[in-house]
């Protein structure tokens, strides 16, 4: 049964106690309301690691004035629950808003180049706000190793630049995609989706699926495979298109000509929700 820790005091002699008996340490940082994308994580990083420290919380500095901060989807006990149930977690790190921002924060962390594209456009400032707390927790926890989601390859991607950029003795593992078994990304906001919505969320992994096929049959011009992901999407009826887009990887640069490791990436509104997904691959 996992440890509720709330305050950073008790999270710091939490993990110094796991490092005196020689443990070594993994964090898995989430907003809470799991599923099991972020129980997959959980697992991946009790193989990385022997103490798993999970933290929940929902952070206001990643959120758009006009986003979902007050209603994102939140249950502690749930979440107490899943983790007791999966018993691969050591400690949940919970903190109030107040515990991370005693005092308005006046320092940001900011990846401008990587953070202005895809998800970037249509939220200003959510990848200062992500990389910022990042920072926090990865100061606070001290972990050996941090698992992310391939799901969000562009946060994925900030992350692994920053933790280069700035020397974070941390090392960071990507975790593939978790999906339903249509193919829908499993994630917290698809609680916003009504039945209807839910039965067309699907067309962003279709789109995604026929852009590879269309990639591994041969097609190298990118705005080929952009109009044609596109397209797809706005014929969608429930569907209106954030963007579909290809771009190298690990840098975010849109190209031309396909080869090398890419990344497709949708973003679409259904109703009140915005999903967004992505396939990350090689082409030779
Ligand atoms: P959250 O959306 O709760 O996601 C927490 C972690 O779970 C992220 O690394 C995300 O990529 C991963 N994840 C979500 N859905 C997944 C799925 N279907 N399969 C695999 N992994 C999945 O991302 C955040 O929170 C926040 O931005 C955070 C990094 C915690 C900073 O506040």
């Amino acid at each position: 049964c996992p440890r509720l820790l709330r305050t950073i005091a008790e999270v710091r002699q939490s993990v110094q106690e796991a490092r005196r008996e020689g443990r070594q340490v993994a964090l898995v940082p989430t907003m809470g309301y799991l599923h099991e994308g972020h129980l997959a994580l959980v697992e991946r990083a009790r193989q990385e690691a022997d103490f798993v420290v999970v933290s929940i919380f929902v952070n206001p500095l990643q959120f758009g004035p006009r986003e979902d901060f007050a209603s994102y989807p939140r249950d502690l006990d749930r979440d107490l629950g899943l983790l007791r149930q999966q018993g691969m977690a050591a400690a949940v790190f919970a903190p109030s808003v107040d515990e991370m921002y005693p005092q308005p924060i006046r320092t940001e962390v900011s990846l401008p180049t990587l953070s202005d594209r895809l998800c970037g456009r249509s939220r200003p400032g959510h990848f200062t706000g992500v990389a910022t707390v990042v920072s926090k927790l990865f100061h606070i926890v001290q972990p050996d190793v941090a698992c992310f989601g391939q799901k969000d390859g562009q946060q994925l991607a900030i992350i692994q630049r920053m933790v280069a950029d700035l020397n974070f003795p941390v090392r960071i593992v990507g975790v593939p995609t978790v999906r339903e078994p249509d193919g829908l990304a499993k994630s917290s906001r698809n609680v916003y989706l009504t039945p209807e919505e839910r039965e067309h969320a699907v067309v962003l992994y279709r789109t995604l699926s026929w852009a590879k096929d269309a990639i591994l049959a041969g097609e190298r011009r990118a705005d080929i495979i952009r109009q044609g992901m596109r397209e797809r999407i706005e014929a969608d009826p429930v569907a209106r298109l954030d963007y579909a887009d290809l771009v190298s990887m690990p840098d975010l640069e849109p190209i031309e000509r396909i080869e090398g490791d890419i990344m497709l990436a949708v973003a679409a509104y259904f109703g009140k929700a915005r999903l967004i997904d992505n396939f990350q691959f090689r082409v030779d």
